[in-house]
């Protein structure tokens, strides 16, 4: 379809960041939004194509700051093509790439090959995040500046934290100067040891080694204190802990300069789902305990834990929602407990579980919206402002979704080439239809186009 014009009539427009909530029309025109009201006969042409989105959202599309496209390096478990078709058919316009790739995104020289491949292969926008040090060894500052310089919009080594001390205290010194956050996995592995899964009953009835809350907490309230320090842009990546919104909670009144995101997987499933019966107390676990597709770092929690994450993601204590979408070839996952790898497939899946927060009524679809656009937009500056509104002017990147239709999670449907979910077979309420980047649309669930 042309991108020139595109009508979109009649839907829910949600924009919150112009606290915006109302049926509305949008014309879309060279790629840019155009007007946002009603649009009258005589602005548009004749045979203009035309979305009728009545009944549906509208909405900026979503902007997610964690997740793992693998490429370059582990192509096998994604690409740059396949990760942007599973962010196209999650909502996702524009989606920023964690550096734990081989090579590593340390240098000037990664960031550029993946620039090529994005305008080569990518459907959505890609943004890179560059390592925090060389190699994510570790052991020294990688090039911030000349990352910076590249294009990375954040600095991180997730998989692994930032586990020296003065290394993160010397980053966050030079993320204040450059303005671009430094994205921790807060993880104290003395503590969190050989864990797979949460420590807690559930670990202990499976026999399973667990990772304790402390392991999180700890560094989490050391980055703290070295962001007070510095003046540094911190963030902490997925918190999963009810002690981790309290210390997130007495930083910000504190006025520490911290931003923090949660997981939809952190939001809405527990670490009983290890047990095999998703989530149902059974009294033990079932034939289908030690699901591989629930090993995720960090690790699934406690009930409690899930209520406080909503309630701090509510409230804006947690500013955004991010995917940490973390796709596995088939075999990292078919081993035992211990041995499979870390990580969820969640880019398709995260709109309709992070619903269930909107449908059990913890948050406004507004309020859920904005930690997918506003919220991510503020953790990455300024510059992401003009893609996470439908203000006339800026770029096109929308979202159509159904946030009533149910729908079987089927991963032999995802685009990704991650099918690692513990959602296979289960029903989620909210679908996406439509997403469109500057535009265009580059993801269509349903003929509901009219021309
Ligand atoms: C991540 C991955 O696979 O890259 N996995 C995950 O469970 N989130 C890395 C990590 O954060 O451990």
């Amino acid at each position: 379809m042309s991108s020139d014009l595109l009508l979109i009539k009649n839907g829910r427009v949600v924009d919150p960041g112009r606290n915006i909530d109302q049926v509305s029309s949008i014309l879309v025109r060279d790629g840019r939004i155009s007007v946002v009201g009603e649009v009258t006969a005589d602005v548009i042409p004749e045979g203009c194509p035309t979305i009728d989105a009545a009944g549906l959202v509208v909405s900026p599309g979503f902007i997610d700051i964690h997740c793992h496209l693998r490429e370059p390096g582990f192509e096998y478990k994604e690409t740059i093509a396949t990760g942007t078709k599973a962010g196209a058919r999650g909502g996702f316009t524009s989606l920023c790439c964690m550096p734990n790739t081989e090579p590593p995104i340390d240098n000037a020289a990664v960031v550029d090959l993946i620039r090529r491949r994005t305008r080569e292969d990518a459907i959505v926008r890609v943004h890179p995040i560059g390592c925090v040090t060389k190699g994510r060894k570790g052991k020294a500052l990688a090039e911030m500046e000349e990352l910076a310089s590249a294009g990375v919009v954040a600095f991180s080594d997730d998989g692994d934290p930032v586990y020296d001390s003065n290394i993160m205290r010397l980053a966050l010194t030079y993320s204040a100067d450059l303005g671009i956050p430094i994205t921790n996995h807060c993880e104290d592995h003395s503590l969190a040891k050989n864990g797979v899964m949460a420590e807690g009953w559930v670990a202990t009835r499976l026999g399973l080694p667990g990772i304790p809350a402390a392991a999180e907490e700890a560094m989490m309230a050391r980055d703290i204190s070295l962001a007070e320090l510095t003046g540094g842009r911190l963030h902490l990546a997925h918190l999963t802990t009810a002690g981790a919104v309290v210390l997130l909670r007495q930083a910000r009144e504190r006025g520490v300069n911290v931003t923090a995101e949660v997981c939809p997987h952190h939001l809405t499933i527990t670490d009983k789902w290890v047990l095999g019966n998703m989530g149902v107390e059974s009294g033990g676990a079932s034939t289908q305990a030690y699901d591989t597709s629930t090993k995720v770092y960090p690790p699934l929690r406690s009930g409690r834990d899930v209520e406080v994450l909503i309630e701090g993601l509510a409230e804006g204590v947690i500013d955004c929602i991010a995917t940490d979408h973390a796709p596995h070839e088939l075999v990292s996952k078919q081993v035992t407990f211990n041995e499979a790898a870390f990580g969820i497939s969640v880019l398709e899946t995260a709109l309709g579980s992070s619903l269930q927060l909107v449908h059990s009524g913890k948050m406004s679809l507004s309020a859920l919206v904005e930690r997918l656009t506003v919220g991510p937009a503020r953790v990455l500056g300024p510059a992401f402002n003009e893609f996470a509104t439908l203000e006339p002017g800026t770029p096109a990147d929308i979202v159509i979704f159904d946030p009533d239709a149910e729908w079987e999670v089927d991963p032999s449907e995802f685009e990704s080439k991650g099918k690692n979910t513990p959602l296979r077979g289960t029903t989620l309420k909210g679908k996406v239809l439509t997403t469109i980047v500057d535009g265009e649309i580059v993801y269509s669930a349903s003929p509901r186009s009219e021309s």
